[in-house]
């Protein structure tokens, strides 16, 4: 099980990008959890349809959850989480709010679930990628395993990085 650590509660990673700056945290208020769920069901049950019972889940107690603020107004714009599993990190839930999308918050979530990963010490890190956002996880030294196969109605692949 990966929590955030009292120590790690306020680990942050604060990102400079043109034309937004924002900041990642670990969601370790339940604020921060709250605004995670929110952004999540934003982006996977109204955006893209999956039931909202898939999408919440049973590791949501036991994941480490990353929230993406805009800096400086903190207004929510991505999360992701971390579960580990078998001496492995998974990594899932990767959703940017449309109107922040393509301007680094995806790339810097995975990042720090990554890192955090690293720090766990984890082997591995994968993910179940929808075939969509394929090419955005190879950029981040993500391989693919495998068939494509179909998950919550939408076709995936798994992949696959070292840490
Ligand atoms: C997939 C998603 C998380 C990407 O987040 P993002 O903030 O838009 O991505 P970033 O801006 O950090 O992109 C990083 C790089 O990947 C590229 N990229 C982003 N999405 C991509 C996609 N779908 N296909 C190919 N490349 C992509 C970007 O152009 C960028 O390239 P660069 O570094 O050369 O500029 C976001 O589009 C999203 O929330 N989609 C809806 C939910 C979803 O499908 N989540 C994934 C579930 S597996």
């Amino acid at each position: 099980m990966v929590a955030p650590q009292p120590a790690r509660a306020g680990a942050w990673w604060g990102v400079v990008r043109w034309p937004m700056s924002f900041r990642i945290s670990i969601a370790s208020t339940p604020e921060a959890r709250a605004a995670c769920v929110a952004l999540r069901i934003e982006v996977f049950v109204d955006e893209q349809r999956i039931p909202r019972e898939l999408e919440l889940d049973g590791h949501e107690e036991v994941a480490t959850h990353f929230l993406a603020v805009d800096e400086p107004s903190g207004a929510p714009a991505g999360t992701a989480r971390l579960v580990a599993t078998d001496g492995r990190g998974k990594i899932g839930r990767v959703a940017v709010v449309k109107a922040r999308r393509r301007a680094g918050v995806g790339a810097a979530l995975v990042r720090a679930a990554m890192e955090e990963a690293r720090r766990a010490d984890l082997g591995d890190a994968w993910l179940s990628a929808q075939v969509s956002a394929i090419a955005f996880y190879e950029r981040l030294g993500f391989a693919r395993e495998g068939a494509e196969y179909l998950e919550d109605g939408i076709l995936h692949a798994r992949m696959r990085a070292r840490l």
